[in-house]
């Protein structure tokens, strides 16, 4: 077996988004181009030489050979061992886990979660640090930097390496070892939750229906739901992941997961139904006839935790993205904690997870998650919810009834234009920062605007800013309007507006929320002329 040192260029675009780098797979599968990023990860960690890290990733189209030519790379670069998810799986709350937990030095994560899988679709990887979250700004701008000068990678010649069977082998002086995916996860989650209690629940008859959505999940629910919680056999649906996720995109909303959606509002819908993603990050709850937003899922959550015995009394602190609805903020000041906004994407809440500044942290985008792991967690979410039910003996419906009574309720709703041209998107993104100033005390659609930013985030632990991250417009009475452009996206721009309005009113709390929020949305389209900018009349996914 030999070493061999590849002479390569600097490819462009290589940079980190949102959560990593995400490009069309055939992108990827372009001559040096998964090796020049895994150098350029390499080299801007500053090296990997005697260092431990985890891999996996979550099976989508090209995951298996990525994952040879990375442990090819690792051992070439003087890795000293991979861990690495049975057959290159691993979930990527489950990747976090594995990360803190045996102390490793980061690992490399193969996703690009939601986003469909496919020859002609998606692909991912993102690096994660030893805190076990996604790598922070000043990490993916060394990345970014590395692979701006690359001029060389390392790689070991060699066959493939068989991750088909638990247990260690060498690959030139590295280690590899292949763990079981699921096992150290579900003991995570039965350490979390009274699993007797949820057990008891579930053997009184309790009804549940969970979709993998043909990803990761699937295995890692099977075990937790039926296996060691008793639920009945077909509560876990399309649990085998498949590289293309059934040809769907594996996205916990109401649009990809429509045959979940249409049973839980049926008339004779399980009590409760949730849904993950491609890498098991994100989660959708549904009770009978109800879907709770991931903006109401985080609060609820968090004005519950003493339900749960692992955070009763521990918890002092919330976290929410910028765009995720001021629902987690009510529960804040109610209890008297501190609720800290962020830049979108999970590496922000890393420093205060840490810090112990916050336990509990949501996202509007279906991600929900705790100081568990650094990641958002969508199996977790669901336990929570699952152990919320159980101890309340209520449906999903009352608990959102009673919670709305207590705190008031925050309409709320995100419309995405998607594969709109990059220019127009900008221009139009750029036409609204200038108009900002002069937006305080107008009106539309009969909402006067108290304020309007462009939202800049300073982190209190490490002091680094983080600027541009999404444009803020105030209405009297509580209602918000936020503009940004997504940067998970592999084609074009996709324009997120986020809209949010607050009812006290407990009469006024059974309203479709687009209904509810007619105003302010033709108020969203009027500011930044969203129709006549990129000539659409309509969103392509309202959640
Ligand atoms: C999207 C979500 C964001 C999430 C990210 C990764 O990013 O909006 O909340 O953290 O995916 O799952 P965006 O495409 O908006 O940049
Ligand atoms: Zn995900």
């Amino acid at each position: 077996m030999t070493i061999h040192t590849i002479h390569t260029k600097p490819i462009d675009g290589q940079k980190p988004g949102t959560s990593g780098l995400r490009k069309k797979t055939h992108v990827f599968m372009e001559p040096h181009y998964l090796e020049n990023f895994v150098q350029s990860i390499f080299d801007g960690i500053g090296g990997v030489n005697g260092k431990i890290f985890v891999l996996g990733g979550d099976g989508r189209y090209f995951n298996d050979r990525a994952v040879q030519v990375i442990l090819r790379m690792a051992a070439a670069n003087g890795a000293k061992r991979m861990i690495v998810g049975r057959d290159g799986l691993l979930s990527t709350p489950a990747a976090s886990n594995l990360i803190r937990k045996r102390k490793t030095d980061g690992g490399i994560v193969l996703s690009a979660s939601h986003n469909p899988g496919g020859p002609e679709e998606d692909f991912g990887i993102k690096f994660n640090v030893p805190n076990g979250g996604p790598a922070p700004e000043a990490i993916t701008s060394a990345i970014y930097e590395a692979s701006g000068s690359i001029s060389e990678y390392r790689i070991a010649i060699t066959g493939d390496v068989d991750i088909s069977c638990l247990g260690k082998s060498k690959l030139l002086d590295m280690e590899i070892e292949v763990i079981d995916p699921v096992e150290d996860y579900v003991a995570l989650m039965e350490e979390l939750y009274d699993f007797d209690a949820l057990r008891a629940l579930f053997a009184n008859g309790f009804t549940m229906r969970f979709d993998a959505l043909h990803a990761i999940t699937g295995p890692y629910a099977k075990a937790i739901f039926e296996d060691a919680l008793g639920a009945p056999d077909g509560t876990v649906l399309n649990a085998v992941p498949l590289p293309d996720f059934g040809g769907g995109h594996p996205d916990p909303n109401p649009i990809w997961a429509k045959s979940l959606v249409d049973e839980m509002m049926s008339g004779d819908a399980p009590e409760f139904g949730a849904a993950s993603d491609g890498d098991g990050d994100r989660n959708m709850i549904l009770g009978r006839g109800v879907y709770v937003t991931p903006s109401d899922s985080v609060a609820v959550i968090a004005a519950n935790t003493d339900l749960v015995k692992s955070y009763k009394g521990r918890v002092k602190g919330f976290a929410r993205s910028m765009p995720t609805s001021a629902a987690l903020d009510r529960v804040a000041e109610a209890q008297n904690f501190d609720c800290y906004e962020t830049p979108t994407g999970w590496k922000f809440f890393g420093n205060l997870l840490d810090s112990d500044r916050a336990q509990i942290c949501g996202e509007e985008s279906a991600g929900t998650g705790s100081d568990h792991v650094r990641e958002k967690d969508g199996l977790w979410a669901v336990l929570f919810w699952l152990s919320i039910l159980a101890a309340k003996r209520q449906s999903v419906s009352d608990v959102m009834q009673e919670h709305w009574r207590k705190y008031g309720r925050n309409y709320y709703s995100r419309h995405d234009y998607e594969g709109i041209d990059s220019e127009a998107a900008n221009g139009l993104m750029g036409a609204l920062t200038d108009k900002l100033a002069e937006l305080p005390g107008t009106e539309y659609s009969g909402r006067k605007i108290t304020a309007a930013d462009e939202f800049a985030y300073d982190d209190p632990v490490d002091g680094s800013r983080a600027e541009s991250q999404g444009i803020r417009v105030f209405f009297d009475g509580g209602g918000r309007v936020v503009f940004r452009l997504s940067g998970t996206g592999t084609s074009g721009a996709t324009l997120r507006v986020y809209i949010e309005d607050f009812e006290s009113d407990p009469s006024k709390h059974d309203r479709e929320p687009q209904e509810a929020l007619a105003g302010l949305i033709e108020a969203a389209d009027s500011i930044a002329e969203i129709s006549k900018r990129i000539g659409r009349n309509e969103p392509d996914i309202r959640t």
